[in-house]
């Protein structure tokens, strides 16, 4: 891979890194979550910190021992990823939003457990949560900074995957989003992924490998945008 061979060729940088999937309480003991397993984010984190940047990764619900040389900030539901990231994103030269934020939260959590009511069912009023990457957009005061999207999507043939991500990345207006397909088996919890790079020029990939190769991919990627800035 060619940034393993470039060395410290992020070493002066910051950049930040969220990782996981963020839960939304219904009550103290349960949530609406996703399967989002981290693997990505850590491995993004880990080629980052090896390749000289200030890596902070902001974790969701990831239950995996932090890289070496990496701060981890942790947070459960999407309000606080948006709180965290954007804190740290402030004076950041790279953000790469590899976590799966829940889309939607309870409109009123309880704050004791909810009982089963007879043999009914139940009935859950959720609210959309805030887009963080979008708003990492519309913030965005430094114009060198590169901020990165992914993309899970599963197609069902009416969309295809390339066609679906295009339009993710003009409606979040990120510089590069990184799609891949979504489904059993694919891409949660499993160490090898494919992911196909989109940015407002045009598109590179699919590129198959480990989540460690992907990363340094990615990182490749983020590095040449910055550089043509
Ligand atoms: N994202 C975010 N804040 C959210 C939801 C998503 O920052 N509330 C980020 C994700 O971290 C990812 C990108 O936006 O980098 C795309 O996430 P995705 O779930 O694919 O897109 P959504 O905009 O949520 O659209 P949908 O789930 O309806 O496809
Ligand atoms: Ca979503």
């Amino acid at each position: 891979v060619a940034g393993r061979a470039a060395g410290q060729d992020l070493a002066g940088l910051r950049v930040v890194v969220s990782a996981g999937g963020t839960r939304e309480h219904l009550d103290p003991v349960r949530f609406l979550g996703n399967a989002s397993s981290g693997l990505m984010g850590w491995a993004l984190a880990r080629a980052a910190r090896l390749r000289g940047a200030e890596v902070t990764l902001v974790a969701a619900n990831v239950d995996r021992p932090a890289p070496p040389g990496v701060p981890v900030t942790t947070v459960t539901s999407t309000a606080d990823l948006a709180a965290a990231v954007t804190a740290a994103a402030g004076n950041a030269d790279v953000v790469v939003m590899a976590a799966a934020p829940a889309d939607f939260t309870p409109a009123a959590a309880s704050g004791t457990k909810i009982k089963k009511s007879g043999d009914g069912g139940l009935e859950l009023d959720l609210v959309q949560t805030a887009d963080v990457l979008a708003g990492l957009v519309r913030a965005r005061t430094d114009p060198r900074q590169v901020l990165v999207g992914f993309a899970a999507e599963t197609p069902d043939g009416d969309a295809d995957l390339l066609e679906l991500g295009r339009a993710k990345l003009a409606r979040k207006g990120c510089d590069l989003l990184v799609l891949n397909a979504v489904g059993p088996g694919l891409v949660f919890g499993q160490p090898d992924s494919e992911i196909t790079l989109l940015t407002p020029e045009g598109s590179d990939g699919p590129h198959a490998g480990s989540k460690d190769t992907l990363a340094h991919i990615i990182w490749d990627t983020a590095l040449s945008l910055r550089s043509s800035r």
